[in-house]
């Protein structure tokens, strides 16, 4: 098992009230296993990926990422940076860096030496190989959000969590996503964990779950 969650408990205190977002959540994942997600806005998809991310924390129960329980890490950098990967419905690329520096920020932060030769076969893989030294102003919308998936897997992750990755592109880019998630997914048997709006990526999950009242079925 890649990821197992076991009754996690979320609420944000909102003035006098407060909202219970998630009122149990439960689930586990196998290595190469696509989640997929939906319900409502605000039905806390983003907050429920936010706690598997180690971006936030719960009120209660459990996340296992890779034998790793989250309960007992001290180090959350460490950890978001070497078994997590992020995608974004905006690809937060940095302006100022290039292609290449984008790509392998994670590489660095994580205190690693920059592997050429595998940089070099995932911007094959990637077909974006004549793109290395443009800057993130240049470059579409749908090369700009390729470029933050490479960024979210270059350390091989265990997970990837992506948050409506394609909310904010065309349908034609929207389907070159799938396409290049399903790839990683045959060809890397990466783990996905997708929330998203559009049924279109909602149908790649082997499993589909509902978030709805702050329970996920
Ligand atoms: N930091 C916070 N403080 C207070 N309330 C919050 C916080 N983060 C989220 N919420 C509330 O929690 C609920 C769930 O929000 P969340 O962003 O997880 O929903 P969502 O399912 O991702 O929605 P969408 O489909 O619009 O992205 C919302 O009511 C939101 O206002
Ligand atoms: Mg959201």
């Amino acid at each position: 098992m890649i990821l197992s969650v076991k009754n996690l408990k979320k609420t944000f205190k909102d003035g006098d009230k407060v909202l219970e977002v998630l009122k149990g959540v439960s689930f586990n994942l196998n290595k190469g296993d696509i989640l997929t997600i939906k319900g409502p806005s605000g039905s806390g998809k983003s907050t429920l990926l936010s706690l598997l991310g180690t971006l936030d924390q719960p009120d209660s129960g459990e996340v296992i990422i890779d034998n790793n329980n989250l309960k007992d890490i001290k180090d959350y950098d460490l950890i978001r940076n070497t078994h997590i990967g992020f995608i974004f419905q905006f690809h937060n690329l940095i302006s100022e860096l290039n292609v290449v520096e984008n790509v392998t920020i994670p590489t660095l932060i994580a205190g690693k030496k920059i592997d050429e030769a595998y940089v070099n076969e995932l911007f094959d893989y990637f077909d974006l190989s004549n793109r290395k030294k443009s800057f993130p102003l240049d470059l579409s919308g749908g090369e700009k959000q390729r470029i933050s998936v490479m960024r979210a897997i270059i350390n091989k992750p265990s997970i990837v969590i992506a948050d409506e990755p394609t909310g904010n592109l065309d349908e034609h880019n929207a389907i070159k996503m799938i396409d290049l998630f399903q790839k990683l997914n045959h060809d890397f048997n990466l783990t996905f964990v997708i929330a998203t709006h559009d049924k279109k990526v909602f149908n790649i999950g082997d499993k589909k779950m509902n978030l709805y009242d702050g329970i996920l079925l």
